[in-house]
């Protein structure tokens, strides 16, 4: 499933990440890729471990703990600290690649699979051309430039890239989910009952059939999730 979630970060979130991100030194982002993956990236990261790394990585951190809709997309069991990455200049673009299935948390001692993949933007669109994230799918291909502050959640075995920014900057933030459910079409089916489920309640109040229902959704998550 790819699902494009608006405004996960509010303004004044967005106005910090840009401050920090402004005055950061950026380095080559070919360090935290695979072998197949470094052959066909050129862009820049921040290199974790410094005091804005962490302020940056608790501020999406933050916005993604309370907002209902990316819980109930991704319904996370563990997330990987968010990274950031540049695409500007001479290190404009990413080439087509799969993201790694198993990456570490910091430390190298718990392995997370990565199930799904996230971006959050942070430039607004107008202010560089070209950076679509082009995600390949069965049906084809989806591009995706979204408002700064947005998210965009897809399945991590996509083939995917991003392409050549001709102008301007594009700054995000990208990390991965290893969700309780590990079946993208299970976890698309949850998410859909649970969206319609607070539309009816909002319509209906709570009845009876609304009770069995959200019942019926909580046994099929009791059923698939991996905790
Ligand atoms: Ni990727």
């Amino acid at each position: 499933m790819l699902l494009k979630i608006p405004q996960v970060l509010d303004a004044a979130g967005l106005a910090r990440a840009r401050e920090l991100l402004a005055a950061a030194s950026w380095v080559d982002g070919r360090t935290t890729a695979g072998s197949q993956a470094a052959q066909v990236k050129n862009n820049q990261q921040l290199p974790p471990g410094g005091e804005a790394h962490r302020e940056l990585q608790a501020l999406v951190l933050q916005a993604l703990d309370k907002h209902p809709v990316f819980f109930s997309a991704t319904l996370p069991k563990r997330v990987l600290p968010p990274l950031f990455n540049r695409y500007a200049g001479s290190a404009n673009t990413y080439g087509n690649h799969v993201d790694q299935a198993v990456r570490y948390l910091p430390g190298g001692l718990q392995r997370v699979r990565t199930d799904i993949s996230c971006t959050l933007f942070f430039s607004d669109p107008d202010s560089y051309d070209g950076g679509d994230l082009v995600i390949e799918h069965s049906y084809g291909e989806q591009r995706v430039k979204l408002a700064a502050g947005d998210i965009v959640v897809y399945p991590g075995t996509s083939v995917h890239r991003v392409e050549p920014v001709t102008r301007g900057e594009r700054l995000a933030s990208f990390f991965w989910i290893e969700s309780m459910v590990r079946a993208d079409e299970q976890r698309r089916l949850l998410y859909e009952m649970d969206m319609s489920l607070m539309k009816l309640r909002g319509k209906l109040g709570e009845t009876p059939e609304l009770v069995q229902l959200t019942g019926t959704y909580h046994n099929l998550l009791r059923m698939w999730a991996d905790t």
